[in-house]
C-alpha cells in the first residue's frame, strides 16, 4: 500500500488517499491543541503514544464485537484505516464529573456518577461545537434515527469495556469522546482515535490526571503521562 495524495489535516492528524478508494492512510502529529484551536502546543512523542495507544484500544474493542474502521498498524505514528465520513456529532461518555459537566452543572470534579451520561456535541468549529439532544441532531439532520440509536448504545457497551480495560491498569476511565463514522458500504463503524487527547485518565490511587488535561491546565510531565499509559497498557516505551 502506498500513501497519496493529503486528503485533510486536521489538529492531531493528517490522512492520506491510498491506491485503495476504500482505505486512508493516517498519520498522527506531536501538535496539541486545546478550547477550540485557542490554546496551540506541542507534545514529543504524543503522536507516536496516540497512535499505538488508539491502535490498542481499537484492536480490543473490536475482539468484542465493535465494529470500527482500523485496518492496520503501519508503523509507530501511522495506520491504515477504513475510509468513512465521519458524522458531525461528538459522542461524549462520562462516568465521573469533570471538565464542562462539572463547570456547567456545579458539581465537584469526581463525582461518581450513579450511571453513565451520554452526551451529544454539534462538530462546529464556528459554534464551538455545543452541546445538542437528539432533538438537535433531528432537526438539523446530524444522523438518521435508527444511526442515533446504534450509536447511543454501542457508546454504552464501548464504556463497560474501556471502563473494564482501564480498571486492570489501575486507571479510571473518567469520561471520553468518540465519534462514528458511515464507510463506503453505508455501515456505522467507530472512527477516529481513542487516546489521552480524547479521554480522562485518573491514577486510580492518587487520582492524578494521565491524560490531556494536563496539557489543558499547565500541570506539567504531559509527555509522561502519555508514555504512562502506554506501559500500563502493556507497551513498550521508547521515546
Ligand atoms: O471538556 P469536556 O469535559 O466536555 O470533555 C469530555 C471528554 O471528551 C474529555 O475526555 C475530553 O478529552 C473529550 N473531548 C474530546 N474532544 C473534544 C471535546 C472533548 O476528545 N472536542
Amino acid at each position: 500500500m502506498k500513501r497519496g495524495d493529503l486528503l485533510y489535516e486536521g489538529k492531531a492528524k493528517k490522512i492520506y488517499r491510498t491506491e485503495d478508494p476504500d482505505v486512508v492512510w493516517v498519520e498522527y502529529k506531536d501538535d496539541a491543541t486545546a478550547f477550540n484551536g485557542e490554546k496551540k502546543g506541542s507534545i514529543t512523542g504524543k503522536g507516536e503514544w496516540n497512535n499505538r495507544i488508539s491502535i490498542h484500544f481499537f484492536e480490543y474493542l473490536g475482539r468484542h464485537g465493535v465494529a470500527h474502521h482500523l485496518v492496520k498498524s503501519l508503523s509507530a505514528t501511522e495506520q491504515l484505516a477504513r475510509k468513512v465520513t465521519i458524522l458531525p456529532v461528538e459522542v461524549v461518555v462520562r462516568n465521573r464529573a469533570a471538565g464542562s459537566l462539572a463547570k456547567r452543572l456545579g458539581l465537584e470534579e469526581g463525582l461518581v456518577l450513579t450511571q453513565p451520561v451520554v452526551e451529544f456535541y454539534y462538530k462546529n468549529d464556528d459554534l464551538g461545537d455545543p452541546l445538542i439532544n437528539e432533538d438537535h441532531i433531528r432537526l438539523l439532520q446530524l444522523a438518521e434515527d435508527q444511526q442515533l440509536a446504534q450509536i447511543r448504545e454501542e457508546a454504552l457497551r464501548i464504556n463497560e469495556l474501556l471502563i473494564k480495560r482501564m480498571d486492570a491498569c489501575g486507571i479510571i476511565l473518567v469520561d471520553f469522546k468518540l465519534e462514528f463514522g458511515v464507510d463506503t458500504a453505508g455501515k456505522l463503524l467507530l472512527a477516529d482515535e481513542i487516546s489521552p487527547d480524547t479521554c480522562r485518565f485518573w491514577d486510580r490511587e492518587t487520582k492524578k490526571p494521565l491524560d490531556k488535561d494536563r496539557f489543558r491546565r499547565d500541570l506539567g510531565e504531559v509527555e509522561d503521562a502519555y508514555r504512562e499509559i502506554w506501559t500500563r497498557l502493556g507497551g513498550t516505551a521508547h521515546v
